[in-house]
């Protein structure tokens, strides 16, 4: 923390990075990035109450976002990071585009869908890559668009999965019922190209259901989890951007909140996180805090 002659300066304060997602998938890229910069303090946001985003419009999920990432930097974080894919999709480059300005100079929100997408490379020979995501990812195209920015050798076949979520949210990710859906899902990506020979879980719930997808996955196609390559990638940035790394503040400290039972957080985000997480709730809504102002809404 600096102070200048006469006042604190807001801009030079030192914060916690803030991890934020629609529930607990979040937690699975969390674990990730804990491993690689164990030293730094973290506020974990879950939006629990309103999980999942992926069935929901463009414009709630900005809107829901943005709720999130501003109730994270009102806490103090100077970096945050979207650890769900549907809220990177759908909201990422809006909020860097429009609202960022009106946090702060100093404020910075990365996600999870350049870094993954970055790797791709290393998944694949064939050059054919299925992706498993919830309908909102699907539907903004972001991973075929960033594929070709960032991976243009290879090919993005996409499949929306949009019961994966309630699933793991409610816990049935051995059942019958899940075994079914993911057999059907499973069957309709691969369907698409016969050349596919990786399939990457691009929602951040989806790691919970990995043993059930790997039970319909033929033998040879690698199945790829985000949480390491988004971890790897934060390291990485970190240490290109010191100045950044400079207002993220270490002291190993977590906080979980979320914006429903911390009773039910605690109770399933062990199986997220596989670790023990003591949670808060909190309430995010600008419509309900009106002191906030509504103005980046618009
Ligand atoms: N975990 C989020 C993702 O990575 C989506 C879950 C949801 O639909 O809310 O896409």
């Amino acid at each position: 923390m600096a102070w200048d002659s006469a006042s604190l300066r807001l801009t030079d304060m030192k914060g916690p990075i803030g991890i934020f997602d629609s529930g607990y998938g979040g937690l699975t890229v969390f674990k990730e990035i804990e491993k690689q910069l164990p030293e730094f303090d973290y506020i974990y946001l879950g939006d629990n109450a309103r999980t999942p985003y992926g069935t929901r419009s463009l414009e709630k999920v900005y809107e829901f976002t943005l709720e999130g990432v501003r109730y994270l930097f009102e806490q103090g974080c100077n970096l945050v990071i979207l650890a769900c894919n549907t809220a990177s999709a759908n909201a990422l480059r809006t909020i860097q585009r429009k609202n960022l300005a009106s946090f702060g100079p100093q404020k910075r929100v990365l996600g999870v869908i350049r870094p993954t997408t970055e790797r791709l490379s290393e998944f694949s020979h064939s050059g054919h890559i299925g992706l498993c995501g919830t309908t909102a990812t699907v539907n903004s195209g972001s991973y075929v668009i960033e594929a070709q920015k960032y991976a243009p050798d290879i090919q993005v076949h996409q499949q929306a999965c949009p019961l994966w979520v309630p699933m793991v949210e409610n816990d049935e990710i051995g059942s019958e019922a899940a075994h079914l859906i993911t057999q059907k899902y499973l069957s309709e990506l691969l369907g698409q190209h016969p050349d596919i020979d990786a399939v990457l879980l691009a929602c951040t719930h989806y790691p919970l259901m990995y043993a059930t997808i790997k039970a319909h996955l033929p033998e040879g196609i690698t199945l790829i989890s985000q949480g390491e390559l988004v971890a790897h990638s934060l390291r990485d940035y970190l240490s290109r951007h010191p100045e950044m790394e400079a207002l993220c503040s270490k002291g190993g400290s977590r906080i979980f909140l979320t914006t429903d039972s911390p009773e039910s957080f605690e109770r399933l985000g062990e199986n997220y996180y596989s670790a023990p997480v003591h949670s808060q709730r909190v309430d995010i809504e600008a419509k309900k805090n009106p002191h906030r102002s509504g103005e980046d809404l618009n």
